[in-house]
């Protein structure tokens, strides 16, 4: 009897203290698949935080539109209903203009050009473009860059003429696609999918590792490899939730991100050049190569939306894009 009562002593002040010591849930919510370079990113950041801090911490993951959809997970963060969010630099606009530079078509010559940029002083300021809004940019994260998709081969612009694209909710992408007369709609990521395969639009534009992730390419028979502008990511949390942290804990906490967006951002590439592979090895879409002179057409058509968004973003800011360039 006195051996129980004694156990039941100990297993409730376990309880207690257990209970006690439950580690705070920081939730992390995006809209694309796990083997992506933001899925994977998003897990090796879990796993670090786990293991450095995990008494206090515990991330939680939720992929594929699960918790919220790119429609809602902005407004989420600021309610704070998650505390991490990665969404692509086209869906900042209703909170800044400024980075809407990444949307301009043609504008980066490869991602080496992208990171370039990224990096410099004018990149690195862009991360606080949110910040009056009440959100942090604590770092870029590559995808890639776009390839455009379709359901009749793209060649030249005129092909795109009168179809239906699927775009980000992106003014500039809207005007990219108005260049060459097709007709561009705003719709979630989770919805891309059903919209090809219903037919109800033509195509869309992605990366290589979100067509073959979602399956777009089941859908789509051929693919143009534009490599017409770029997809990556500003990992955003909100000041609130960030500024509330005892100083050590966000340390710890910025040092795992900052390790997981390397990790994401070294997988990146690695991870189109597979997806391009497994999906010409699926023989269900073809890939379009572009001659020179075909690409040029792509460039000429879309390339006066620059001047058409030069007053929102800056001309300072486009030239030092284009600086990267070199
Ligand atoms: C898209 O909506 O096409 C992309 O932003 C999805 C993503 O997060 O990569």
């Amino acid at each position: 009897m006195k051996k129980l009562t004694l156990s039941a002593i100990a297993l409730s002040v376990t309880l207690a203290s257990a209970a006690h010591a439950a580690p705070e849930v920081i939730k992390f919510s995006h809209v694309v698949a796990e083997n992506t370079p933001k899925g994977q990113m998003a897990l090796h950041f879990r796993d670090l935080v786990a293991e450095r801090i995990g008494d206090k911490y515990e991330v939680e993951v939720y992929p594929n539109s699960q918790l919220f959809g790119d429609g809602k997970e902005m407004e989420a963060l600021l309610l704070g209903d998650v505390q991490f969010i990665a969404p692509s630099l086209s869906k900042f606009s209703k909170y800044t203009k400024k980075l809407q530079v990444f949307d301009l078509p043609f504008l980066f010559e490869d991602m080496e050009a992208v990171d370039r940029f990224q990096q410099s002083d004018a990149g690195q300021l862009l991360l606080q473009s949110v910040k009056s809004k009440g959100m942090i940019g604590l770092g870029y994260l590559h995808n890639g860059l776009k390839q455009l998709s379709a359901s009749e081969p793209l060649r030249v612009p005129s092909d795109a003429s009168g179809k239906k694209f699927r775009i980000m909710s992106s003014d500039v992408l809207a005007a990219q696609f108005d260049a060459v007369d097709a007709v561009p709609l705003k719709k979630p990521f989770s919805e891309v999918f059903t919209l090809l395969q219903t037919r109800a639009i033509d195509g869309q534009e992605n990366t290589w590792s979100n067509i073959y992730s979602k399956k777009f390419f089941e859908v789509q028979p051929y693919i143009t490899a534009s490599n017409h502008g770029v997809l990556d990511y500003m990992v955003t949390t909100s000041a609130e939730f960030w500024m509330q942290l005892p100083d050590a804990d966000r340390e710890v906490l910025k040092k795992a991100l900052d390790e997981s967006v390397a990790y994401g951002n070294q997988i990146a590439q690695q991870k189109a050049d597979d997806d391009r592979q497994k999906i010409i090895d699926s023989g269900r879409s073809q890939i379009l190569t572009l001659t020179d002179k075909e690409r040029g057409e792509w460039v000429e058509a879309m390339q006066p939306v620059w001047q058409q968004f030069e007053d929102e973003i800056g001309a300072d800011l486009i030239q030092a894009a284009v600086q990267a360039n070199q």
